[in-house]
């Protein structure tokens, strides 16, 4: 019966796409179950790397059902050329399967996105501009279009016209732009309703169902903790709920069914777009992060932000999704710094504080109080058990393990699926 969720611990692109891959092997569902494709997972299997936006890591373990679930945020034409793009690899993508309440990112919200991105200025969020925050407003709105809407051409006609009375004024009068047409919108959508035809499905009774049978669903979360509409550094987040209780509202499973969750956590920090970010590094050690970890956002290509790792923001991770584990990732990244600083509280108007403030400005304001680590200088990647690591990585992986709350039961050395090092068994 188990079901684990597996999400980012810090602001997204911890290696996700990674760990789900790894786990694919041993279970039988890998569930996406919020976000869109804001998302860039990067999976690399053998000399092969995949970059992959709306499918769930899954869909590289034949074995393995993906699944999109109700949570998630759809753009067809994404997810058509996603699909396209790995069977033209030899990926075999027939068992996806997609439900039929999820939301479908229209081409208007595309265009809201990025409207509104550049109206802001200099106040903007640095969204990937994929449509997500007005297709999740839209939801909430209740004016939203969903998969199954696809398949009833007057109630999408409807509903397409009644988000469009809105929109179009605002895209006319506000930002100065033409007014989208309901039939070239709806005419668009129906092109996809046929090839998406054998994926749809009801997601919720089929993961139930399966967890009934015993099987072992692995829920894949999109973005942050930090990222977290509720829990996150708002309003420097995305739209959706990455955290674990995510997982129960975006996929229609109870959190009794959860057994176990797992939060990636990067052995140091980054960041894409804007929103506060206590430990970056503007110096040559936030330079030589990203060049050795090579930081650059898999969706938008923008240089991710740098720094170190952030103990305080590990501590917040484990208390809000409950985890049971961290899979520590890029472990090999540090290897060569003499000394590592870790952030283990912040100063905040000259007081030492231990725990995520949840005040807007005293985020803001909070400087990192680091404690230095030593650092190794072997290569690490072809370690294979805790053992081969020298001392000094050894007493940093224990130190984070201990500022962080929660066991780390593998260590990433490497983006290939061999380079980890398990230390608890995960399922
Ligand atoms: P995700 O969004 O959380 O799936 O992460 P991304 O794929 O956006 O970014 C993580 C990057 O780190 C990818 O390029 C991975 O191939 C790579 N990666 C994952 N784990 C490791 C690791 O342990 N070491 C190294 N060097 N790279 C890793
Ligand atoms: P993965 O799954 C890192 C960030 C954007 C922006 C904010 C809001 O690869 O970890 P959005 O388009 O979601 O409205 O943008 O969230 N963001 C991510 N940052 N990794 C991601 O996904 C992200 N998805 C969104 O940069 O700051
Ligand atoms: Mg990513």
């Amino acid at each position: 019966m188990p079901a684990l969720v597996l999400l980012g611990a810090q602001w997204g692109d911890e290696g996700k796409g990674k760990a789900t891959d790894l786990l694919g092997g041993s279970v039988d569902y890998v569930v996406r179950y919020q976000g869109g494709n804001n998302a860039g997972h990067t999976v690399v299997v053998g000399d092969q790397k995949y970059a992959l936006h709306l499918l769930p890591s899954g869909i590289l373990t034949p074995e393995c059902t993906p699944v999109i679930g109700n949570g998630v945020v759809v753009d067809p034409s994404v997810l058509l050329s996603e699909l396209s793009g790995l069977n033209e690899r030899g990926v075999d993508t027939s068992k996806l399967l997609l439900s039929g309440n999820a939301h479908i990112i229209t081409p208007y919200n595309v265009t809201l996105d990025k409207v509104t991105e550049r109206f802001l200025g200099k106040r903007k969020i640095g969204t990937t501009g994929r449509g997500i925050g007005p297709t999740y407003a839209d939801k909430i709105n209740r004016v939203g279009i969903r998969v199954q809407d696809l398949y009833d051409e007057s109630i999408l006609t409807q509903k397409v016209e009644a988000a469009l009375d809105v929109k179009n004024q605002v895209l006319t009068k506000l930002f100065n732009r033409r007014a989208i047409s309901t039939d070239q919108v709806v005419e668009e959508l129906l092109v996809y309703a046929d090839k998406l035809a054998p994926y749809v499905t009801d997601t919720v009774l089929v993961l139930n169902q399966a967890l009934e049978d015993d099987k072992v669903v692995l829920f894949e979360g999109g973005q942050g903790t930090l990222l977290d509409i509720d829990h996150g550094t708002y309003p420097f987040v995305t739209s959706s709920n990455p955290t674990a209780g995510g997982a129960c509202t975006g996929a229609g499973v109870g959190p009794t069914k959860i057994s176990r969750v797992i939060g990636i956590l990067k052995a140091y920090t980054t960041r894409v777009g804007a929103g506060p970010f206590p430990t970056e590094l503007f110096d040559e050690d936030g330079e030589a992060l990203r060049r050795i970890g090579h930081e650059r956002g898999v969706t938008t290509g923008r240089d991710r932000r740098c720094g170190w790792f952030d103990a305080v923001i590990a501590r917040y991770a484990t208390r809000v999704n409950g985890l049971t584990d961290f899979f520590l990732t890029k472990l090999d990244v540090l290897t060569g710094w003499e000394q590592i600083p870790v952030c283990v509280a912040y100063e905040i108007d000259g007081k030492r504080v231990e725990e995520l403030p949840y005040s807007q400005s005293d985020f803001h304001h909070a400087k990192p109080i680091y404690e230095n680590l030593p650092g190794w200088s072997e290569d690490i990647s072809s370690a294979k058990s805790f053992s081969d690591l020298p001392k000094n990585a050894q007493a940093y992986v224990k130190a984070l393990e201990e500022m962080s709350g929660a066991p780390i039961s593998a260590i990433g050395v490497g983006p290939g699926r061999d380079e980890t090092i398990e230390i608890n068994s995960f399922i």
